[in-house]
């Protein structure tokens, strides 16, 4: 028998209880829905609109059924269609008529909405957490890497001496607008629907702040329509999460890139790498190749779930049933991703010496070179012609600019002097970039020193 049945003269057919069904999936919704109705049933006790003593039983009961779901003794029914239906049915099948008092003034639409919205509060938190983690790891790499120097890329070509500190904090930076994105998606969940009711409220007096006050919500929604038919916060959340699986990705590309035996910039940890079935010597970074596909499939989510809200009218429509296999799967990818991304990160070695390699061989000083040349009186446009044919010579004769001879560099500009040497090694090139936010010692410190303060007051 269905909740609903009452208007019916016939039953469901199986394939529609099929297809309708939710509970494959909102199952794990399980907790936010019985903590969602304890709140209710006690403020409907508390009201007065339902019996004081049955809203405690009410209670009693809730608290059994999900100390029992907890512990494995529940199985739920596809033909009670959802996780409200389901545990709604388990009541009252342990306290009959009682149980039947707790749906009142409410509607599955705006418990469905109030069960997302604390689903996703936890799961922000939780992510939030999971980046948390990831920043340490990156700060603790940039502390340890300080005067480690490498080549700074443009179009992938070598261009300017940086350092893997400074290469690192970058990624600081990304995760960290990460975590206040995450912050503010919290602040538009963090609002109770409850009271919406089907769409249009309800006659009972409710105590709305109460049942916020109770589940922790900082406010209440202020239209009844909107409280049961946006989802925008679950399509927030799942943008954020695209965001960070972008950055995610770029990391990842960097890795896989910096572990090839081109770059040889990194060598992964063998527990978080994996080898191949038919060549022995493969050393592959499938986990930094999984990060970078499973950023597609958290677009994905976010496509589906901007296309299953596209042009809903007000206000609850059955489409939006669709939204949570979609908000699950990008924040199951996401926390799958970021605890095995940080520790790969964590455990990986540095290969400082190949990396100085390369940023000596690809005349990544040579706009410092140029800079050489302004500070002697060179207008820069004629330094920059002048260097240019300089790596032009280089090239030719397979050298690197800081080999040269004083009559070779002679050849090139009469203002060169001795001091070039040393104006244009690669630690000067690193440390003449003293500006903030630039990759001399100091200043990566200080981006250091911010990174903690921020950590500090999350
Ligand atoms: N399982 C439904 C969902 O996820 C719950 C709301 C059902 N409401 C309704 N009016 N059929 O959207």
């Amino acid at each position: 028998m269905k909740l609903w049945g009452g208007r019916f003269a016939k039953s469901t057919d199986k394939s529609v209880d099929d297809f309708n069904s939710s509970i494959s999936f909102d199952s794990r919704m399980y907790k936010q829905d019985i903590l969602g109705s304890i709140a209710h049933a006690k403020m409907l006790g508390k009201c007065g609109i339902i019996p004081e003593k049955d809203s405690e039983l009410i209670q009693k009961t809730l608290l059994e059924i999900l100390a029992d779901i907890e512990k494995g003794s529940v199985e739920f029914e596809v033909d009670a269609e959802d996780i409200h239906m389901n545990i709604e049915k388990i009541l009252i099948s342990r306290i009959g008529d009682v149980g039947k008092r707790l749906h009142t003034g409410r509607s599955r639409n705006d418990q469905v909405a109030l069960d997302i919205r604390m689903y996703l509060k936890d799961e922000i938190t939780e992510i939030k957490n999971m980046l948390i983690s990831l920043e340490k790891s990156i700060i603790e790499l940039a502390e340890k890497h300080l005067d480690v120097i490498m080549p700074g890329y443009t179009h992938l070509q070598r261009a300017q001496p940086i350092t893997f500190s400074h290469h690192m904090m970058a990624y600081f930076q990304m995760f960290k607008r990460d975590i206040e994105r995450l912050e503010d998606c919290y602040k538009r969940t963090n609002v109770m629907p409850l009271g919406s009711g089907a769409l249009a409220g309800t006659t009972y007096p409710l105590d709305r702040h109460m049942v916020a006050q109770e589940l922790g919500f900082a406010s209440i929604t202020e239209n009844s329509l909107d409280g049961v038919s946006d989802r925008d916060f679950a399509v927030e959340l799942s943008s954020c999460l695209s965001i960070a699986m972008m950055h995610l990705s770029r990391f990842s590309e960097e890795i896989i890139l910096w572990s090839s035996h081109e770059f040889g910039f990194v060598e992964l940890d063998d527990a978080y790498s994996t080898g191949s079935s038919i060549m022995p010597q493969k050393k592959n970074p499938d986990v930094a190749e999984l990060v970078r596909g499973k950023a597609g499939r958290v677009y994905g989510d976010l496509m589906a779930l901007l296309t299953v809200m596209k042009s809903l009218p007000l206000a609850y429509n059955k489409d939006m049933q669709e939204d949570k296999e979609a908000i699950f799967d990008a924040v199951d990818t996401v926390k799958m991703c970021l605890p095995v991304f940080t520790k790969m990160i964590a455990t990986m070695r540095i290969r400082r010496e190949n990396m100085y390699k390369a940023a000596q061989g690809g005349f990544t000083n040579a706009t410092d070179i140029a800079d050489y040349l302004v500070k002697k009186g060179i207008p820069f446009r004629d330094a920059h012609e002048i260097i240019g044919k300089m790596v032009l010579y280089c090239i030719q004769n397979s050298k690197v600019i800081d080999d040269l001879t004083m009559d070779e560099f002679k050849t090139f500009s009469a203002a060169i002097e001795e001091d070039v040497y040393t104006e244009i090694s690669l630690e000067k090139c690193v440390s003449g970039r003293n500006i903030p936010g630039g990759p001399a010692k100091e200043s990566v410190l200080a981006s250091i020193e911010n990174g903690k303060k921020f950590i500090n007051t999350l």
